[in-house]
């Protein structure tokens, strides 16, 4: 595991930070249990959408948490030079230990490993500019302050025409899917976090954090204004998760 640099102590910091670190090794179990288990479907769906997974590739899966996009960009492309990159150490540590898991494994295996490093996504200065050919970042955009830097780190390491991809929730568009969802935010995801970390609050951020996520029109002029063209929208399960790609200008 490298250590980079987390150069950020703000408040709003600090919460993501205590936040992750502290349900870093159940993180996993809850992703799947709130997504029904569809969040694996959706992290395919956005490698294989990329087209970006040839022979020596070069992936960075920012905002990494436990790995899940780096491992299986790794899996699908093992000539790929992936790295994941977080600022919570124990997210990292989960995520390395699933791959030493994996690469040991008889069934399904990794044939290489992925380079994980402690790092704020917002300060990558240990790669050079268009480095990269694809930028994931799942289910993180929306707890990052700062988006514009982060937004425009991503295009300084992204190689001009390198692919942008962005899976994060969303606010259903169907009338009829709108109530339920927030009813499920609001009021289920409360209940699921008292039972799931013994608290109230870790899950409640989900739903501060989504009421307060751009549009997709908001956030198409963010990824714009960072030097990125081309910005595309793909919904998924019922617009619940949006699928966002870029090309770097
Ligand atoms: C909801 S988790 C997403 C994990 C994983 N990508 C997934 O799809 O399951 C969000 C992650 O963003 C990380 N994070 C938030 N702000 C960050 C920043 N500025 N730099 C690096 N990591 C950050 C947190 O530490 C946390 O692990």
């Amino acid at each position: 595991l490298f250590s980079g640099s987390r150069n950020s102590h703000s408040e709003w910091d600090n919460h993501v930070h205590r936040l992750f670190s502290s349900i870093a090794y159940k993180y996993d179990l809850g992703n799947t249990l709130i997504s029904f288990g569809l969040h694996m479907k959706w992290k395919r769906a956005m490698l294989s959408l990329s087209g970006k997974l040839f022979d020596g590739a070069r992936i960075i899966d920012g905002a990494t948490g436990t790995g899940d996009i780096a491992i299986l960009a790794k899996k699908i492309c093992p000539s790929a030079e992936v790295y994941g990159i977080d600022y919570t150490p124990e997210m990292l540590v989960e995520a390395k230990l699933r791959s030493c898991r994996l690469l040991k494994s008889g069934n399904d295996p990794l044939k290489s490993d992925v380079i994980f490093i402690e790092s704020d996504i917002r300060y990558l200065s240990m790669f050079t500019n268009g480095y990269f050919d694809l930028y994931t970042i799942g289910f993180g955009l929306r707890n990052i302050e700062n988006r514009a830097s982060a937004l425009k780190e991503m295009r300084r390491v992204l190689k001009p025409g390198g692919l942008l991809s962005i899976l994060e929730l969303s606010k259903p568009v169907p009338f009829l899917v709108k109530p339920f969802f927030w009813l499920y935010i609001w009021c289920a995801m409360p209940i699921f976090s008292f039972f799931f970390s013994g608290r109230l609050t870790s899950y409640l951020w989900l739903a501060q954090s989504l009421a307060e996520f751009p549009t997709f029109t908001a956030l198409k002029s963010e990824i714009e204004q960072a030097g990125f063209d081309d910005v595309k929208r793909t919904l998924f399960g019922l617009g619940v998760v949006s699928l966002i790609a870029a090309r770097a200008s």
